[in-house]
C-alpha cells in the first residue's frame, strides 16, 4: 500500500474517527476526520466556515484561478456561470459522443485483440477520457487546434504521468493556444455546441458581464483536468475489479446484453437501476480518485469534543471513510449491490463521497457517470478484459489514487 494510506489506517486504528496532527512546520493543528457527522458539518451544515486549504496550493499552479481552486464571491459567481454547463439537455446531448468515441474505442480494441496482444488499459482509459472532454470543451475546433500546433497541443496530460512543477510549466503553455482559439472564434463568430462557446457566451447574473479573459482560460484548463484523470482513475479501477470479480463481471455481461444500446442513451434510460451504474460506484468507493481533500477554518468552530481554532487544516480522506469499519461490513470486499437503492438509502449519508458533498461537490458528476456507464455498455458486450500475466497493482496516492504501474489486460472477445 501507498505509505500515505498506510499513515492514515495506522493513525485512524489507533486514535479513531477525529484526531489531531501537530506539525513541526507549523503554528497550526491539522485535524483528520473521519467521522460523517463530523464530515457533513466541515462540508455542508458549516461550509461557509470552510475554505479548500492547504492541499489546493499545489493546484493553484497548475488551474491558476479557476473554479476548482477560488474562494468566497469569485467562486460563487463563477459556478453559477459553469453549472448551466452540466443540465440535464446539455449532457443528454453530449451522450451521443460518449457512444461515438465508445464505438471507436471497441473498433481499435477488436484490431489489437486480433494479435493477441495484452493492451495498457490504464493508457487506454487515459486517452478515451482525455478525447471525451476535449470533444466536450473544443468540439470541432480541436482538429483545428492540432493541425496548428502539429498534433493535439493538450497530448502532454496522457504523454507525461509526473503532475510536478515540470508538468504545470508545460501545462501553461497551453494558455495562449486557448487564448488563440477564443480570439479566433470571437472573429469568426460561428456557433458551436461545447463547453468553450457556453463558457463565453455565459454572463453574471447580477451585472451582465462575461467572464474576463484570464478567468475564461483558467475556467476551460480546469474543467480540462477535472474531467479527465478522475475519470480516467476511477475506469481502470472498474476494469481491474471487473477483471477479479467474474461473477459481477457474468451479471454485467447479463445486463448489457439485455439491454439496448442505442446511439441516442438517454439519461434517464443510462441511470435506471442498472448493475452497471452499482459496479461504478463500488469501484469508486473502493479507489476513489480524489483519495483525500482538505479544508481550512476561517473561524473558530467545534467538531465533536474537539476546539478547531482559525486557520486549522482539516484532513477528510474519501478513501478511509469507504472503508471505516462501521459503515461498511467486510469493507475491502468488491460489492456492487452495496449500490443497491434500497441498501444505499439506508446507509448513513456521510460515509460515501466521491464526488465530495454540499455547495462545492463535484459539478461534472453527471458527465462523469454517463461517460463511463456508457462505456462500460458498449465495451462489456464486445470484450472480457482480464489481467495479463502476473502483475502486482499497487496503489498510489498521489493528486488522484491511481496504479502505481500501469495494468495490462488480454482482451478477449466475446
Ligand atoms: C469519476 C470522476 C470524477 C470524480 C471522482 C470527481 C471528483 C471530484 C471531487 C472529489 C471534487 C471536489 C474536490 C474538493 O472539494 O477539494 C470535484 C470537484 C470538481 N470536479 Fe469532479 N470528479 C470527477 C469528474 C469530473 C468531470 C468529468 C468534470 C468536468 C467535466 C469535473 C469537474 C469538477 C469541477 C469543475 C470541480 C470543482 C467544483 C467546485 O469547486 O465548485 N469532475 N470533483
Amino acid at each position: 500500500m501507498d505509505d500515505k494510506l498506510e499513515y492514515l489506517w495506522t493513525f485512524f486504528r489507533r486514535y479513531g474517527d477525529i484526531y489531531r496532527v501537530r506539525m513541526p512546520s507549523s503554528e497550526t493543528d491539522t485535524y483528520v476526520i473521519n467521522d460523517p457527522a463530523a464530515v457533513k458539518q466541515v462540508l455542508v451544515s458549516n461550509h461557509r466556515n470552510y475554505t479548500k486549504g492547504i492541499g489546493i496550493d499545489r493546484v493553484k499552479i497548475l488551474l491558476g484561478n479557476g473554479i476548482m481552486v477560488s474562494e468566497g464571491e469569485l467562486w460563487k459567481r463563477q459556478r453559477r456561470m459553469i453549472q448551466p454547463c452540466f443540465q440535464r439537455a446539455v449532457i443528454e446531448r453530449f451522450c451521443s459522443q460518449f457512444h461515438n468515441r465508445s464505438l471507436e474505442l471497441v473498433g481499435q480494441w477488436s484490431r489489437l485483440a486480433a494479435c493477441g496482444e495484452p493492451v495498457n488499459i490504464t493508457a487506454e482509459m487515459s486517452r478515451f477520457t482525455l478525447q471525451i472532454i476535449l470533444d466536450a470543451v473544443f468540439s470541432t475546433d480541436l482538429e483545428r487546434l492540432s493541425q496548428d500546433t502539429v498534433g493535439n497541443p493538450f497530448h502532454i496530460i496522457t504523454s507525461e504521468s509526473g503532475r510536478d512543477l515540470r508538468f504545470a510549466v508545460k501545462f501553461r503553455a497551453l494558455v495562449p493556444v486557448v487564448a488563440g482559439l477564443i480570439e479566433q472564434r470571437r472573429r469568426e463568430g460561428s456557433e458551436y455546441f461545447d463547453f468553450l462557446s457556453m463558457l463565453m457566451a455565459a454572463r453574471d447574473r447580477d451585472t451582465g458581464a462575461p467572464m474576463d479573459e484570464r478567468q475564461l482560460i483558467d475556467e476551460v484548463l480546469t474543467l480540462v483536468v477535472a474531467g479527465h484523470e478522475t475519470t480516467a482513475s476511477a475506469l481502470n479501477w472498474v476494469w481491474y475489479l471487473l477483471s477479479m470479480h467474474p461473477d459481477a463481471e457474468e451479471r454485467l455481461h447479463q445486463e448489457v446484453d439485455s439491454r439496448e444500446c442505442p446511439e441516442k442513451p438517454l439519461l434517464d434510460d443510462l441511470f435506471t437501476s442498472s448493475y452497471a451504474e452499482q459496479v461504478i460506484r463500488e469501484a469508486l468507493r473502493l479507489y476513489p480518485p480524489g483519495w483525500l481533500f482538505t479544508r481550512r477554518a476561517i473561524a473558530h468552530d467545534r467538531l465533536g469534543d474537539y476546539e478547531v481554532p482559525p486557520g486549522t487544516d482539516i484532513f477528510i480522506s474519501p478513501y478511509l471513510l469507504h472503508r471505516h469499519p462501521a459503515h461498511w461490513p467486510d469493507a475491502d470486499a468488491f460489492r456492487p449491490e452495496r449500490f443497491e437503492p434500497e441498501v444505499a438509502r439506508s446507509r448513513e449519508r456521510y460515509v460515501y463521497i466521491p464526488f465530495v458533498a454540499g455547495p462545492r461537490h463535484c459539478v461534472g458528476e453527471s458527465f462523469a457517470m454517463a461517460e463511463m456507464l456508457i462505456l462500460l455498455r458498449v465495451a462489456a458486450r464486445r470484450f472480457r478484459l482480464r489481467m495479463a500475466g502476473s502483475q502486482t497493482v499497487e496503489l498510489d496516492a498521489g493528486v488522484n489514487l491511481r496504479t502505481r504501474h500501469p495494468l495490462f489486460m488480454q482482451l478477449q472477445p466475446r
